[in-house]
């Protein structure tokens, strides 16, 4: 049985991953979704084409884990695609927030994250892909989100290191690195703290991101940016020094 995999699957660029892959992917028996919320996946469920699966799980919890894994070994599916989506992020000052809220995001976007590749590696194959959700918040440091940050850039590593040591098993891993993208992901991020006003001028469709990351996914690229003005970001923090960009975000705040 061939199956994708996302996770995140109830809300935003996940559940925008499981619409798209519907159709693009027919060679598939099944799409699995992971999320807590479960009614949300089975509303989206109901408009797919494909078997769906839906897997209601909370990612940080060890016993959900161990869930999927017999899962696994039971059906012992050819995973053709994992897309890691489930994450969040809360904007503050380090100082000022919840220690549970930040070592959480470490849980979700991290912790939870390597899991999930490390039980899906076994059931792939050559061809087989992995999309991982970074940000283009991983290209530097970003004071008022330094935990989001610094989990994103743990992202970005992890999968380009991944995907050179996966190069022979012909499994391609790409690092998703949106810039704002309109989801319901800043209910949570803004809760303490607003975004960059600039930020929200570079707003992203889910749909847009999506579609590129598969078409890059798809093309065995190991990075996807999308949208001119993220690219330029992303080529600036190549070349500048790191804390010549921070004076300059200092200033426009
Ligand atoms: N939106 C942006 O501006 C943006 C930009 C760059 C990168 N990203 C990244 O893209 C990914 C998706 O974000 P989004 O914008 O689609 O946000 P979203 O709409 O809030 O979706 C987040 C997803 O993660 C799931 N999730 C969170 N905690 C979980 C847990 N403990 N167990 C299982 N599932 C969990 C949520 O499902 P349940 O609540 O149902 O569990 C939900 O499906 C995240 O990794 C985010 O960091 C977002």
């Amino acid at each position: 049985m061939n199956i994708i995999l996302i996770t995140g699957a109830s809300s935003g660029i996940g559940l925008e991953f499981a619409l798209q892959l519907d159709n693009v992917f027919t060679k598939v028996d099944e799409i699995w979704m992971i999320a807590r919320r479960k009614e949300e996946m089975l509303k989206v469920a109901e408009c797919m084409e494909h078997t769906t699966r839906i897997l209601d799980m909370d990612v940080t919890k060890e016993e959900h884990l161990e869930r999927l894994k017999e899962l696994l070994a039971d059906e012992k599916p050819c995973i053709r695609m994992l897309v890691n989506c489930a994450g969040y992020g809360v904007m503050g000052k380090f100082d000022t927030l919840q220690l549970a809220e930040q070592t959480g995001m470490l849980d979700v976007n991290c912790k939870a994250l390597t899991a999930l590749t490390y039980m899906c590696i076994p059931y792939m194959k050559r061809n087989s892909r992995i999309i991982q959700l970074a940000s283009s918040a991983a290209f530097m440091p970003q004071p008022g989100f330094a935990v989001y940050a610094a989990s994103k850039a743990y992202v970005y590593s992890f999968s380009r290191a991944l995907s050179e040591e996966l190069r022979k098993k012909e499994i391609y891993v790409t690092a998703v690195c949106p810039g704002p993208v309109n989801t319901p992901f800043f209910e949570i991020a803004e809760k303490n703290g607003k975004t960059l006003a600039c930020k929200k001028l570079f707003l992203a469709s889910a749909e847009k991101v999506v579609e590129k990351a598969i078409n890059d996914s798809y093309h065995k690229r190991r990075i996807s940016v999308y949208g001119v003005s993220i690219k330029f970001m992303y080529a600036l923090t190549k070349v500048l020094p790191q804390q010549l960009i921070l004076d300059v975000m200092r200033v426009l705040k």
